[in-house]
């Protein structure tokens, strides 16, 4: 039967019981990890989420003389064995040194409690699966029963972590003067790239509200209204195809700032990072922290989201191979693209069928293949493309490598896109094969100065590739009339480890630059209009230049934790399905529900 509460009071939690409470009573309550019947003796585990205690419940032997205070009873004696896992239990006694060896991993490994009354709290059910850290238990049944996994002490310690983050946050942001302010979940669907999640109106039939995927439009409008730094830890909703680092809802480290250009708005989220990493790591993050522009970043890696830890950059090698006879370099140069190449140092003798695995690799990317050339250790070469060039031109080729015997050259010719996509792909995957990524190293990066627009061949149009509002750079607004795919924005990404934890941009301010953007992006004004007249109006009556960025704050968590799923740092994420193991949802919803809302299932 569950006993009650009635009187006790929790003194410590399990872990934080510590040698300076020797001798003294303490009242614990918790989950019983494990309990080991000694016969006349029993040893529990207590554990709760600061860790675990050892408990002992021992019966004075019968006609000897004792000190009762250090014993139980015979009632208690017989509760205590009854204890299974995961019973809750409270238990009130003395703190010793454990009589046992030490634990050398526990905490409280030199210490126990000597009890001398429980009560049990709860009884337990087996439970699917051990209650314990680093669990091989299938991820399905982990976050089926996720109650039961969030007990388990690495996920506990994620989201304590993740608590202690939004806390750095929080007290971070305050100290520069920015307000945290609330913007709404029920909208209208806003510009960014994601499909909306709707939800129906009752109340106006037919009419539907769309969840945001960020704050952006209402931000923009806090700065219209004189709040001049904002900032929110924000739920976000996007209907997107889900990765290892992507959850249809999620959660941004939201901010926008007046009277700002890119420096200031790089300057403070650097600090912001270094507090982050210094408070719940140790990690001292050296500032300012490296630049690149997107151009570079592209050219070098093959990525706007480098992961700049490990070299094997790329190399453009399409003067040096223009006029060889290889057909796919003449016809993908002919084509308007570029031939490219990544040098993997020693690793000219990369077994055949590792070669045919990273050339399948490509073709994920859009390679039509992928051309290798082995500067074997004696000079001689082996290679898919040799035959079909000169002695000089292969010089040249290697050369411009910087190969050296014991190299192996990769190259990709297509498209620019193709080509970076591909190469600056493969060099991460060669680097994971290799073991070169040391996820104890942080390595950030801002990459700056980010095309304003991209042409999109599916809708045969440029669309903005961070957002309609973002601010052209200065010298390049002639271009928006006359060549706008060269336009670049003053749009920035903050990159760690070749992963985009965050990403913002100056607004446009100017009612005719936006007015061009618009018109760039196929939007006509009563359109744009309809659309967020709203923000359109309020620019009308006084807006400050501004700026702003968010972070992927379940990323930084992932990543600061070392997690290799973004799962692994939500309370109660959902899988690739976008639906939660353990609710069910999304449901069918009640016939009635359905007809209050007007709407019907088309089958
Ligand atoms: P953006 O779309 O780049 O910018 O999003 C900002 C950051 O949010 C994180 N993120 C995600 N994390 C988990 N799951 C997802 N599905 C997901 N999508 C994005 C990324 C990303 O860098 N309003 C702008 C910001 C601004 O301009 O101020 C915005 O939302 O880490
Ligand atoms: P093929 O003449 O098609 O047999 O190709 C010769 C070599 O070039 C093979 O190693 C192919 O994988 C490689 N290759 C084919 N297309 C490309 C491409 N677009 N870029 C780089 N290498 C390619």
């Amino acid at each position: 039967m569950a006993e009650s509460m009635k009187g006790l009071h929790r003194t410590h939690r399990a872990a934080e019981v510590t040698e300076k409470d020797l001798g003294s009573t303490v009242t614990l309550m918790g989950w019983v990890q494990k309990s080991r019947n000694k016969g006349g003796i029993i040893f529990v585990d207590l554990r709760d989420r600061s860790g675990i205690m050892q408990l002992i419940f021992e019966q004075p032997v019968e006609g000897e003389e004792a000190d009762l205070s250090r014993f139980i009873d015979a009632e208690g004696f017989a509760k205590a064995e009854k204890l299974r896992s995961e019973f809750v239990i409270a238990v009130t006694g003395i703190v010793e040194k454990r009589a046992g060896g030490i634990n050398e991993n526990l905490k409280t490994g030199a210490l126990e409690v000597r009890v001398n009354s429980i009560r049990i709290l709860s009884e337990s059910e087996t439970p699917p699966f051990p209650i314990e850290a680093g669990s091989k238990t299938k991820e399905e049944i982990r976050l089926k029963y996720r109650y039961l996994d969030l007990r388990r002490p690495d996920i506990q310690n994620n989201l304590i972590f993740r608590s202690n983050v939004a806390k750095s946050i929080r007290n971070f942001l305050s100290g520069e003067g920015f307000l945290e302010i609330e913007t709404p979940i029920l909208n209208r669907s806003t510009p960014e790239g994601a499909r909306d999640y709707l939800v129906p109106s009752r109340v106006h039939p037919g009419n539907f509200y769309a969840l945001p995927q960020s704050p952006q439009l209402f931000k923009q409008i806090l700065m219209c209204s004189g709040y001049d730094r904002y900032y929110q830890i924000a739920k976000c909703f996007r209907d997107e195809d889900l990765r290892a680092d992507r959850q249809p809802e999620f959660t941004q480290i939201d901010m926008e700032l007046s009277f700002v250009d890119v420096d200031d708005v790089i300057d403070v989220n650097e600090r912001l990072i270094q507090k982050v990493f210094k408070d719940n790591l140790g990690i001292d993050v050296p500032i300012p922290m490296q630049r690149m522009t997107w151009q570079e970043a592209m050219d070098r890696f093959g990525s706007d989201k480098p992961d700049v830890r490990f070299g094997m950059e790329l190399h453009d090698v399409s003067e040096v191979v223009k006029d060889s006879e290889f057909a796919v370099f003449k016809n993908a140069l002919a084509a308007g693209g570029s031939v490219r190449g990544i040098n993997a140092k020693g690793q000219a003798e990369m077994p055949r069928k590792k070669i045919d695995a990273l050339v399948d690799f490509v073709k994920d990317f859009g390679a039509k293949g992928l051309a290798y050339l082995a500067i074997l250790p004696d000079g001689t070469c082996k290679s898919s493309f040799a035959k079909f060039m000169t002695e000089d031109e292969l010089k040249a080729l290697v050369e411009a490598m910087e190969g050296e015997a014991g190299d192996m050259l990769f190259f990709a010719a297509d498209k620019n896109k193709v080509v970076w996509d591909s190469l600056g792909n493969l060099r991460l995957e060669i680097a994971r094969n290799l073991g070169l990524l040391d996820k104890n190293e942080y390595r950030f990066l801002w990459v700056t100065e980010f095309p304003l627009l991209e042409w999109s061949e599916e809708e045969n149009r440029y669309v903005a590739m961070h957002h309609p509002f973002t601010m052209p750079m200065d010298e390049d607004i002639p271009l928006l009339d006359t060549d706008p795919g060269r336009v670049r924005a003053k749009a920035y990404d903050c990159v760690l480890n070749g992963c985009e934890l965050g990403g913002g941009s100056v607004r446009i301010h100017q009612a005719d630059i936006q007015e061009k953007m618009f018109s760039q992006l196929g939007i006509a004004t009563e359109e744009a209009y309809e659309k967020f007249g709203f923000l359109l109006n309020a620019f009308k009556y006084g807006v400050p230049p501004h700026a702003g960025l968010a972070f992927g704050f379940d990323r930084m968590v992932m990543l600061m934790v070392q997690a290799d799923n973004i799962r692994e740092v939500i309370a109660f994420p959902k899988v690739k399905d976008a639906s939660c193991l353990m609710s069910e949802a999304p449901n069918t919803v009640d016939p009635k529900q359905l007809e209050e809302l007007k709407l019907s299932i088309v089958e």
